[in-house]
């Protein structure tokens, strides 16, 4: 009988309120093994994020070595999000503090001894900046082969929310992003063309905190926040980017994609950050990314509903 094998994965990301649902999706997930947890500053301070990762894991029963990434992007200055995500970057319900020691290894020592250990090649899940995936792959050229495949939320191929050219993750760190681009291993992009089809308006939130558990309170505690932010800055609902980077893995009849070819422009007064993606399918326009451009609401929230399903039962001390 064929064992059923669990995909190994890194959690990279900037948590932030979507990065932390993300990653209750994926530790709810039966066909997920986390690997590692790392930190990246984006949402706010590489602290910030790194002591919110070390909470989120506490509280949804993590079991797994979490490094603290780098102080910022591979060359530009920081940008943080706390007019998004708060002064702590997860600003809301009360979390537990964290359950183990950061690990002593950085991030992408960290992100190394994972590939390097691991049996089979590892997918690596980013959030947040690119960065320390980019700094992974100039540090370690000799692990790429271990790395299956990176899906990320970032870009878009027809639209900006930072600025109208460029998402957040991609601006905060273009040279790392167009690194990871073209990197050669396989990319699935989350972008905004999908990202800002995922809405979860209340209806959704309630449907979560009627399943009544602690992880279902903060999560929709989480969706509450970034609803109200997202509504006051002219949003129908609250866009529910990262875990789509994740749903794509778990449940990926959810998505259309589109695989396109993908350069980040790292220069530009007006452009820096944006994905140029190419259709054209010939020349220098071969596709490296699997770039998602719709999903299917209703089923991504029932993905949701269903995770935090998953945590009758475990109660973490807060
Ligand atoms: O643009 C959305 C992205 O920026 C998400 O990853 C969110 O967490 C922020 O990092
Ligand atoms: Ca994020």
């Amino acid at each position: 009988m064929n064992e059923f094998k669990k995909l190994p994965v890194l959690l990279d990301g900037d948590p932030g309120h979507d990065d932390a649902i993300a990653w209750m999706l994926a530790k709810a997930s039966p066909l997920l093994d986390i690997r590692g947890i790392t930190s990246v500053a984006g949402n706010q301070t590489i602290e910030k994020t790194t002591y919110n990762a070390r909470r989120v894991a506490a509280l949804l029963g993590i079991d797994a070595p979490i490094a603290m990434g780098r102080p910022g992007p591979l060359l530009s200055d920081p940008i943080t999000a706390g007019n998004i995500h708060g002064q702590t970057g997860l600003d809301g319900p009360r979390l537990p503090e964290p359950a183990g020691e950061l690990s002593p290894l950085g991030a992408v020592e960290l992100m190394a001894k994972v590939l390097r250990e691991s049996e089979e090649p590892v997918t690596i899940v980013s959030t947040g900046p690119q960065t320390n995936v980019a700094a992974l792959l100039l540090a370690h050229p000799e692990l790429k082969e271990k790395i299956a495949r990176i899906s990320l939320m970032g870009g878009g191929i027809a639209t900006g929310n930072w600025t109208p050219a460029a998402e957040f993750n991609i601006l905060v760190d273009p040279e790392a992003a167009q690194t990871v681009f073209q990197c050669g291993r396989p990319v699935i992009m989350a972008g905004l063309d999908v990202t800002l089809k995922a809405l979860i308006f209340p209806e959704d939130f309630e449907r979560i905190r009627s399943v009544g558990n602690q992880v279902a309170h903060v999560v929709a505690e989480w969706l509450e926040f970034f609803y109200i932010f997202h509504r006051e800055i002219g949003y129908a609902g609250a866009p529910l980017h990262d875990p789509c980077a994740v749903a794509a893995l778990i449940a990926p009849q959810l998505f259309e994609s589109q695989e396109l070819n993908v350069q980040v422009e790292t220069a530009g007064e007006y452009c820096r950050g944006a994905t140029i993606c190419d259709n054209r399918g010939y020349g220098e326009s071969i596709p490296n990314a699997r770039c998602l451009t719709g999903v299917d609401r209703e089923g991504f929230v029932d993905l949701l509903v269903e995770a935090v399903r998953r945590y009758d039962g475990w109660e973490a001390a807060v």
